[in-house]
């Protein structure tokens, strides 16, 4: 090479140039890393190879794939931050029975930043699965025209970058999660699904655009649409909603779309009704509608077109109108306002008055009377002392192998059989496992820290949401009670038990003691408390859901009773410690642990 002081100045520029050019240039147009590629390909066989991926091969330079209509990404820094993926096949397109949408999340999971996620038209069919809300960077997600079913999880309402959620034309069903938290949200679609009885009742104050339409829901619009100042277009068209026409509605400062048609909407236009300054399009057709239109929606103009058929609508072309009677016999049929229910009763640790509050007052005495004789029965009275921990009660079970009587094991077995379903096996967690769903024990992720020990909440690499619960034992245990510790533990797994789904036990260092990790489901929706006071924040518990939720914990103590002989009782029952799932099955946590054998005094939590 020339010795660079035989350059001349200009020379020597440009090599800098070529220089600097060729030590950037991987880090700025750097192509997706080969993990990353892997994964895109792996998702190319989840999808059944769509002919929207032809082009995909494992040689494809992926970040600079030219972008189609039915394919594009982008990346950064060797990550995929946007993907798009549209088929073009017919509505009656599935993919085959092995797709699992389960394992599409979980492998889209590994695409932590992705900002943006469409697939769309690819015939995806399933349930839509909770991990989902760990795509947290998410923006733009769009899971529109597939066969999606089941409910939206409530998890969704922890992906506080959504700008724009599209899950039309799916089959949706089930009563929305609450969205109130997805405060950067402007566009909503859950249009064409199977969604209702009722509409949310609290709404992000950013929407732009919310679009309900085709859905299952009944109820009466909610007042709360009132504060969204931003909102543009709102479709609620081919419901059932009832109740009066939401005056309010036409007013809304930034409101241009509003489609209300096919809905049971009854009563009349107050005369006097302004019109917000951009409508320009108002579609009230196919309600019960009676009286005149107010004068700002009484004909077409060049910036506002208005449609009204099928009400009973007077000062309009008959033609197009129902007679009187028919929108008075419709109009009987709306539904009263719902009561709302101001549930102030302070906090108890009394299962009775669980009950009773779970049953409420009307009409429930008999069933709360049987349920709970056969709850209480086994209960003994000092069970109920708030301040019972394991390591203070003398009542506490040790485990115990004896045979059982044929009686108790045929309970048993009931039991465990009924409670079982839909867990995982029981089996021994790793160290590793456990480090790394919880980014090593991550403060973050201390969710109590209690005399029951240190809980954590982690995520397991399968995709599943778990609790984890450290104790730290200062004493040595032999072996053999620590198997028998663990046997009674893998026997802790009911519907309505915080199952226990493993343990992993860690000797410490110098023989001091030891750690065990107790892996539990996590339960996310909400205690008991929560579902029967926080009235604003969530939908209350209805009568149905209430004696469900009654049963559930009868047979969750029931199960305690009978798990070991003899039973597991106390059970430090609050209703704070009646956790509900996603599906509302009522579940008992912080119950009491067996006894480890041969215990003696230590200081630390719970032995
Ligand atoms: C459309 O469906 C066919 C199977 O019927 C499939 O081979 C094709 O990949 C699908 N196209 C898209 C874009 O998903
Ligand atoms: C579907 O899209 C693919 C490209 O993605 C195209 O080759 C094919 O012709 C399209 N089929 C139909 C029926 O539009
Ligand atoms: C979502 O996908 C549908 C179907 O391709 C499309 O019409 C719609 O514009 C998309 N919405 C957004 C916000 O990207
Ligand atoms: C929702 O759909 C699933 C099947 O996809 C069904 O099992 C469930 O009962 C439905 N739930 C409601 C509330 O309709
Ligand atoms: C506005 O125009 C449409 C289409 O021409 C018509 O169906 C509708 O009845 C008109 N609305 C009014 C209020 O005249
Ligand atoms: C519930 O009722 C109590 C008194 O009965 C009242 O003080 C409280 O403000 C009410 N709460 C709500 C949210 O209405």
């Amino acid at each position: 090479m020339i010795p660079p002081s035989k350059l001349s100045p200009f020379t020597m520029l440009l090599h800098l140039l070529l220089l600097l050019l060729i030590s950037t240039s991987p880090s700025t147009s750097q192509d997706l890393s080969p993990s990353q590629s892997k994964t895109l390909l792996r998702l190319q066989r989840l999808l059944e190879f769509p002919s929207a991926l032809s082009s995909l091969s494992s040689s494809s330079s992926f970040c600079y794939l030219p972008p189609s209509p039915s394919f594009s990404l982008s990346c950064s820094s060797g990550r995929l931050t946007s993907l798009s993926i549209s088929g073009n096949n017919t509505s009656s397109f599935t993919l085959s029975s092995s797709f699992s949408s389960d394992s599409l999340f979980t492998t889209l999971t590994r695409f932590p930043s992705l900002t943006s996620l469409s697939l769309v038209s690819l015939g995806l069919w399933g349930p839509l699965p909770s991990k989902l809300h760990r795509l947290s960077n998410l923006k733009l997600l769009n899971l529109s025209s597939n066969h999606f079913s089941g409910s939206i999880p409530p998890q969704l309402s922890t992906m506080t970058s959504l700008q724009a959620l599209i899950l039309s034309h799916n089959s949706l069903n089930g009563t929305l999660p609450d969205l109130h938290p997805l405060s950067s949200i402007t566009d909503l679609d859950l249009s064409n699904n199977l969604l209702g009885p009722d509409l949310p009742t609290s709404f992000s104050s950013n929407l732009v655009s919310l679009i309900l339409s085709k859905n299952h829901f009944h109820a009466s619009i909610p007042l709360q649409l009132q504060s969204l100042d931003k909102l543009q277009k709102l479709d609620l068209s081919s419901n059932l909603i009832t109740g009066k026409i939401p005056t309010f509605l036409f007013s809304l400062p930034a409101i241009q779309y509003l489609d209300l048609s096919s809905n049971g909407l009854a009563g009349a236009f107050p005369v006097s009704l302004s019109c917000g300054a951009a409508l320009g399009y108002v579609d009230v057709s196919n309600n019960l509608l009676t009286g005149a239109m107010p004068l700002c929606l009484r004909s077409n103009s060049s910036n506002l077109f208005v449609l009204n058929s099928g009400n009973c609508l007077t000062g309009v072309n008959p033609k197009n109108q129902h007679s009187g009677s028919y929108c008075n016999q419709g109009a009987l049929a709306a539904i009263l306002p719902p009561v709302e229910k101001n549930n102030t009763e302070s906090k108890n640790n009394h299962l009775g008055l669980i009950l009773g509050i779970v049953g409420g007052i009307i009409g429930g005495g008999m069933v709360i009377g049987l349920l709970l004789f056969v709850a209480l029965r086994k209960i003994k009275p000092k069970s109920f002392d708030k301040n019972l921990l394991p390591k203070s009660s003398p009542g506490l079970p040790t485990i115990q192998v004896s045979p059982r009587t044929p009686a108790e094991t045929r309970h048993m077995s009931q039991a465990v059989r009924i409670g079982t379903i839909g867990l995982m096996p029981y089996r021994v967690f790793s160290l590793e496992e456990l480090e790394e769903a919880t980014n090593d024990f991550d403060p973050g992720h201390l969710i109590e820290e209690s005399p029951q020990g240190k809980f954590y909440k982690g995520w397991h690499r399968d995709g599943s949401t778990i609790m984890i619960r450290c104790i730290k034992l200062k004493q040595k245990y032999s072996a053999q009670s620590l198997v028998q510790f663990t046997d009674t533990l893998s026997k802790l797994r009911h519907r309505h038990l915080v199952s226990i789904l493993g343990h992993c036990i860690v000797s410490g260092q110098d023989n001091a003691g030891m750690t065990i990790f107790l892996v539990t489901e996590y339960v996310s929706n909400g205690t008991l408390r929560s579902h029967l006071t926080e009235w604003r924040k969530r939908e209350m518990l209805k009568w149905p859901q209430r004696i469900a939720a009654v049963i559930g914990i009868a047979r969750g103590i029931q199960f305690l009773h009978t798990v070991t002989v003899p039973g597991i009782f106390g059970n430090n029952l609050t209703i704070e410690n009646i956790l509900l799932d996603e599906t509302l099955t009522a579940k008992i946590s912080n119950y009491n642990l067996p006894a480890l054998p041969k215990n003696k005094n230590n200081k630390c939590g719970t032995w």
